[in-house]
């Protein structure tokens, strides 16, 4: 632990995509720390996609008020298929336009290794195989799917260069690894294959034109109401089918408790993290929720969860679960 922190901090945070850096930033990953690295797209912000506490401290980087969920990423289509439903036409888009530029909003399947926090509570997941020789040999070394949003701070925009990764994202800067720049420099397309009908949820570096004459005409959510909503002001998040009760010291009779930190009940509860840690708690909030919303259960009382940090966005969460708009 000691030793992989001293070569963090106090090397360069920018490492040349060297063989032997990209062992290294893979050592990094299955370790549980974040790794920023160049895709065909933009530079990713990457974690081990199948460790719930290595996903949240994306979010924790990233500064973001609000779980949105993250594109997964796979060296391959035959691993991808090992996360999500692939229907025929998700198969088809995937062997003409893949490695490339285009991400696929699909059902995840039931067994499926991939964090909840990445889905955001969502029964869907977004994957991708990037084009790009560094983001396919880091994922072959690391063994793992990786998570990774765009390597900026909320709000700002996405970075095209290692430089552009270290000065968004300052002192969060994590490992870097440096591929030059982005040869597309716009981020994927995502097209969402887990409804009715094919949408268009982001355009970006695949252009519509080349998608459609597959898909037939995507559904854009501007131009139709029934359109899946892009993430952000989604209807379709995950909200509990039992009441949430916010606040709670305890549970009341028929309730149960989500706790948080070290004083509340030893058991007949959850804790999404005894030692009060936030990146710990962001990481099985969606998990814990799942298991608690049982038909029967009178409820689910959720004990505070500080304001700041990470927990604004556990709180944003759970507020909007706690007050569902449909
Ligand atoms: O090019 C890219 O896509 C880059 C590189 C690093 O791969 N990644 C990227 O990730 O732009 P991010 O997190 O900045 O954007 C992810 C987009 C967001 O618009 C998000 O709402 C959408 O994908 N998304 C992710 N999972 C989704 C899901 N399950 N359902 C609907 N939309 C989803
Ligand atoms: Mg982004």
């Amino acid at each position: 632990m000691a030793e992989r922190h001293r070569t963090l901090h106090d090397g360069e945070t920018i490492h040349a995509a060297t063989a032997d850096a990209i062992e290294d930033a893979a050592k990094h990953l299955q370790a549980g720390e974040l790794v920023a690295f160049p895709t065909e797209t933009v530079y990713g912000l990457g974690a081990d996609a199948t460790n719930d506490e290595a996903v949240a401290a994306i979010f924790a980087a990233k500064n973001r008020p609000t779980f949105n969920p993250l594109i997964v990423h796979f060296p391959d289509h035959a691993s991808a298929r090992a996360a999500v439903e692939f229907s025929p036409l998700a198969d088809e888009l995937a062997q003409c336009f893949w490695p490339g530029a285009l991400t696929l909003v699909l059902k995840r399947r039931a067994d499926c290794p991939i964090s909840l926090l990445c889905s955001a509570g969502l029964d869907t997941l977004a994957v991708r195989v990037p084009d790009h020789p560094v983001a396919s040999a880091l994922l072959k070394a690391c063994g793992r799917p990786l998570a990774a949003p765009s390597a900026n701070k909320s709000e700002e925009i996405s970075p095209t260069t290692a430089e552009h990764v270290a000065q968004s994202l300052g002192a969060n800067a994590p490992f870097i690894l440096n591929g030059g720049p982005c040869g597309v420099g716009l981020e994927s397309t995502v097209v969402d294959l887990s409804g009715d009908v094919p949408a268009l949820l982001r355009p970006g570096g695949l252009a519509v034109e080349v998608i459609e004459p597959l898909t037939g005409p995507l559904a854009r959510p501007e131009n139709d109401p029934n359109a899946p909503k892009s993430p952000g002001q989604m209807t379709r998040h995950y909200a509990p089918t039992v009441a949430l009760r916010l606040n709670a010291e305890r549970a009341n009779p028929g309730e149960a408790l989500l706790a948080f930190g070290p004083d509340a009940p030893r058991r007949g509860c959850l804790n999404l993290s005894r030692k009060g840690d936030l990146t710990e708690a962001a990481g099985n909030l969606f998990a814990m929720l799942r298991i608690l919303d049982q038909p029967g259960m009178g409820g689910i009382a959720v004990m505070p969860i500080p304001n700041k940090g990470l927990g604004i966005a556990i709180n944003d969460r759970l507020n909007r679960a706690a007050t569902p708009t449909q």
